[in-house]
């Protein structure tokens, strides 16, 4: 059969065909026990070390390391890729795998959720098989006048709403699905009579996609001046605008690359961008920064820079975000664009080059602030005067360093035309007022307990796998902590439990490479609303590493804590996460302290600093687990 196979089909192949019996073709299996054991046909050996667990469906070898489920074995043994390796159980067992249409009960059936992701790849083979087919002439001339060439909008998955009332429903329910399905996706909406109509019509559309990649929601623009430029996915199940940013599924892995994160605000922004080759690029889609987002961004970078269109950067509400960003401990720099340009208007006309300019001279979030605030104060009245001054004092005030702090007010006093001392002490009476400790001392404060206890730090991260009474196999996974192992087994053990945490544990949070993975398969297995047994997991890693952890946890012969205390688990990774992050940022600061400070450097180090009080308070504050 062509096309992807149904997972309830690989999970019916899977389970008709025992693993015990299958293995047996292969290997003498003697019982032992509850397991199976024999000789491992993965290695050379003269005493058996290879189980075949019956009850869970999977064989590990606590010699090699080798594990998997049924499926996984007839790869190994017969090194057949894994469609080969199903067709062959699929014929041992009777079963056709010539395609068969999945009835619309068969959908009914399955999870609201994975019915939403379902839906939305749909719906994305659908738009883009329209930009790509005749309908989608005009869409494709749209694109191509702006630059963007068909292989980035493949790329980005870009596709085409066709203009009628309801192609897009038609085609939905000819795949099984509801029109109620569609209402609840955001793609449908209801008009008199009960009649249901396409949300997205005559619209080129982009897909947001969440960090695996799959389309989650999607913003479709018009293709002439027509109001509104783009109409967006509501919330729902799967989408949550504040929690997402446009592509951050393309983009982390640039982050790292470059050290920062460039952040803009429309759709064509990021298309532009990478485009002319810059790619570390996601967007807010038009709203302020979240806690969430930044808390995201955080998680994969030291820096942000905001190129929002000069308009939106010095707005209220932008300033807002960009203080959430820095007070996640991030350092915050601000591309200011020549009027009228946003980045994709601007790099398309003056080229990269350029754009990397600016990039350098992004100026730090206080700097700014007081620009703007200068630029835009009524100087020349002693109102105007007053009130501006009032405005720089509060952006005075948020400044931590008392070096800092001092450079800027004398620059501001000099902009304002005004006495240093005269600004000092409306800075003062102001910091009292507010009831703000000296922030020289709380500066010192935090400075000085981190040489106290900065050593005995990284406990939990030093209790390695070595002490998991798991089988020896373990031991192959160099780094994985126990707190790692605990929380994976747990998490196999109990899949509600993953419902319960996936909202404050994502894969990153794991610091073992091996562990994100398997984390990924826990969530998309869960997503895919199986899990009877042990057993489906291994279909959700490519990674033999992966099947490796899997079969080892689940051999291991520990006393697994209940499951009430999996929060706790997840507590104590994210501590250990902090302590780690305190640790690389001790040495950051210690680094840059070592160095001759120009103002460049005090700026760097000052960022070092909000970051690693704010860590030092997560864990002193028990860590809030929200992202
Ligand atoms: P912009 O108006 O800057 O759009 O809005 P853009 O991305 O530069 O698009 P082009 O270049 O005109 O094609 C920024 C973002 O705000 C949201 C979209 O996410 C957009 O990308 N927005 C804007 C809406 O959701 N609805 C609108 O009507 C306009
Ligand atoms: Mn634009």
């Amino acid at each position: 059969m062509s096309g992807p196979i149904p997972e309830q089909l690989i999970a019916e192949i899977r389970e008709r065909n025992d693993i015990v019996g299958v293995v047996s073709e292969y290997v003498q299996l003697r019982r032992t026990g509850k397991s199976w054991k024999g000789l491992c046909p993965f290695h050379s050996e003269k005493t058996p070390s290879f189980n075949v667990n019956q009850e869970e469906q999977f064989y590990y070898c606590f010699g090699c390391g080798a594990g998997g489920n049924v499926i996984n074995f007839v790869m190994a043994m017969e090194n057949l890729p894994f469609r080969d390796a199903l067709g062959r159980l699929a014929e041992r067992v009777g079963i056709d795998l010539t395609p068969k249409a999945v009835s619309p009960e068969e959908r009914r059936q399955r999870s609201e959720r994975e019915k939403l992701l379902e839906l939305h790849q749909a719906a994305q083979e659908f738009f883009v098989r329209n930009l790509f087919g005749d309908a989608g002439t005009l869409a494709r001339q749209y694109l191509a006048a702006r630059g963007v060439k068909a292989e980035t909008a493949r790329r980005f998955g870009l596709g085409f709403a066709l203009p009628e009332w309801r192609t897009l429903l038609t085609y939905l329910q000819k795949q099984g699905f509801g029109s109620a399905d569609c209402l609840a996706a955001g793609l449908a909406l209801e008009g008199r009579n009960a009649r249901y109509y396409d949300r997205f019509r005559g619209r080129l559309m982009f897909p947001v996609c969440n960090g695996r990649g799959q389309p989650i929601a999607f913003g479709g623009r018009v293709l002439d001046a027509s109001q509104p430029k783009y109409l967006n996915s509501p919330e729902t199940l799967i989408f949550s605008k504040g929690n997402n940013l446009y592509r951050l599924d393309l983009a982390r892995v640039a982050f790292r690359e470059r050290g920062f994160a460039i952040v803009v605000e429309g759709y064509m922004d990021v298309i532009g961008l990478y485009e002319a080759g810059v790619d570390n690029v996601v967007a807010s889609l038009g709203t302020a920064l979240t806690e969430t987002q930044a808390r995201v961004l955080q998680r994969f970078t030291d820096e942000v820079v905001i190129a929002f269109d000069g308009d939106a950067a010095g707005e209220a509400a932008t300033w807002r975000g960009l203080d959430v960003l820095r007070s996640q401990g991030l350092r915050v720099r601000v591309l200011e664009l020549p009027g009228g340009e946003d980045p994709d208007t601007f790099v398309r006309k003056y080229g990269r080059e350029s754009f990397e300019e600016l990039l350098s001279e992004a100026a730090g979030l206080t700097e700014f602030k007081l620009r703007t605030i200068i630029r835009r104060g009524e100087l020349s009245s002693v109102d105007g005067k007053v009130a501006t001054t009032g405005r720089i004092i509060e952006v005075l005030t948020e400044i931590d360093s008392p070096v800092e702090q001092n450079e800027y007010l004398r620059w501001a006093a000099a902009m304002l035309k005004i006495s240093e001392d005269v600004l000092a002490a409306e800075l003062a009476a102001h910091q009292a007022k507010a009831g703000i400790e000296s922030s020289s001392r709380h500066r010192i404060s935090t400075r000085s307990n981190n040489r106290e206890d900065g050593k005995g730090s990284s406990e939990a991260s030093t209790q390695r796998i070595g002490r998991w009474q798991g089988g020896p196999g373990l031991n192959s996974f160099a780094g994985l902590s126990v707190i790692e192992a605990t929380l994976l087994r747990l998490l196999l053990d109990d899949r509600h439990l993953i419902d319960q945490v996936r909202d404050v544990l994502s894969p990153s949070d794991f610091r073992h490479p091996v562990a994100q993975k398997a984390m990924e398969c826990l969530l998309d297995c869960q997503d895919a609303g199986e899990f009877e047994s042990g057993a489906a997991i291994f279909d959700y890693a490519q990674d033999a590493s992966v099947h490796q952890l899997f079969a080892g946890l689940l051999s291991s012969r520990t006393s697994l804590p209940p499951s009430q205390a999996c929060i706790h688990y997840v507590r104590r990774l994210q501590l250990m996460q902090l302590k780690d992050d305190l640790k690389r940022l001790e040495e950051q600061i210690s680094r840059v302290e070592s160095k001759p400070l120009d103002s460049n450097l005090m700026y760097q180090l000052d960022g070092l600093l909000v970051r690693y009080r704010r860590v030092r308070e997560e864990i002193s504050e028990g860590f809030p687990l929200e992202h």
